[in-house]
């Protein structure tokens, strides 16, 4: 890597990204996660480069500290280490009870936007699809664990692409995705750890579902990335929704997110609003 025309060795990057993961909750995160943030931190602060190759001075233990701190903001947010677990647990008990409609349920409820959307999937992919027609192909981008709901989707013949940044999450997906597809063969899914702010390529698909993901990618600064994003997707239609709550629980006065109106006139993009009472989806055809 060349950051301000020094270069350091790759075996000094996989060093720091191992000492920075070295904390329970963060140890799940893909490396390639923890090393664009580690380049996004050293190109903003190019004295602390030197300090790579000294994993003993006090200027190392705060690159440590500093982008562990980052990653907890970006990726603890959304996961206990408890839900976690008891997801894992979930997910492994699969194939040995027979209500499996009540462990997927209760694998949703490990989560509190899927809990939330527990009463509106079915009428969520009804309203989705009937937009967009039956898709044969989807992928979830930022997916968290909404792929948990794919049976509520109620397609015979789909294959499913969905991607986060951990990999505890995507094995527990890929478990998932195989039991379905023992269930229906005509099902196929493939969970992969990928860096939504860096990806160069992803399959074609009817649907792409960018759900509650905008804050994520936009951290603040305006809406370009989303947009690169949007256009970048290889699929007809992306849907993206955003919450319709506050943090404390309050009802938005203006749920309709505007830029997102401005956005798809702009690029003359169609779109169809669907709202719920804690969240909007915006079904955009491109
Ligand atoms: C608010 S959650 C939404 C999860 C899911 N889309 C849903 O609505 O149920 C945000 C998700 O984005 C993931 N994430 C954050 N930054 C990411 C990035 N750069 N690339 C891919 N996923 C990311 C997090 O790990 C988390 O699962």
């Amino acid at each position: 890597m060349l950051i301000k025309d020094k270069t350091i060795k790759r075996e000094i990057i996989l060093e720091i990204i191992s000492s920075i993961k070295q904390k329970k909750e963060l140890n799940s995160i893909s490396d390639e996660f923890v090393q664009n943030q580690l380049y996004e931190y050293l190109i903003k602060n190019t004295k602390a480069v030197p300090y790579l190759t000294k994993p003993k001075s006090k200027e190392y233990k705060l690159i440590v500290k500093e982008i562990r701190s980052i990653l907890r903001r970006v990726y603890g947010l959304f996961r206990s280490g408890e839900e976690t677990k008891k997801r894992k647990e979930l997910v492994d008990s699969l194939n040995s009870v027979s209500s499996q409609k009540t462990i997927i349920t209760q694998i949703l409820e490990t989560h509190s936007s899927t809990k939330e959307r527990l009463t509106i999937y079915d009428k969520l992919y009804t309203k989705i699809f009937t937009i967009t027609k039956k898709p044969k192909t989807i992928i979830d981008l930022g997916s968290g664990i909404n792929p948990f709901s794919v049976p509520l989707m109620k397609l015979k013949e789909l294959k499913y692409y969905a991607y986060d940044i951990s990999q505890e999450e995507m094995d527990s997906l890929n478990t998932f995705f195989t039991f379905l597809h023992t269930k229906n063969s005509q099902f196929k899914g493939k969970a992969e750890m990928l860096d939504l702010l860096h990806f160069s390529t992803l399959p074609k698909a009817d649907i792409c579902f960018l759900f509650k993901m905008t804050d994520v990618l936009d951290k603040g600064k305006g809406h370009t990335t989303t947009e690169e994003i949007v256009k970048r997707i290889p699929s007809k239609f992306v849907v993206i929704s955003f919450a319709t709550r506050t943090m404390s629980g309050k009802k938005m006065t203006a749920p309709r997110r505007k830029w997102m109106e401005w956005m798809c006139t702009r690029l003359q993009y169609k779109y169809t609003i669907i709202e719920f009472p804690n969240e909007i989806f915006y079904v955009i055809e491109k």
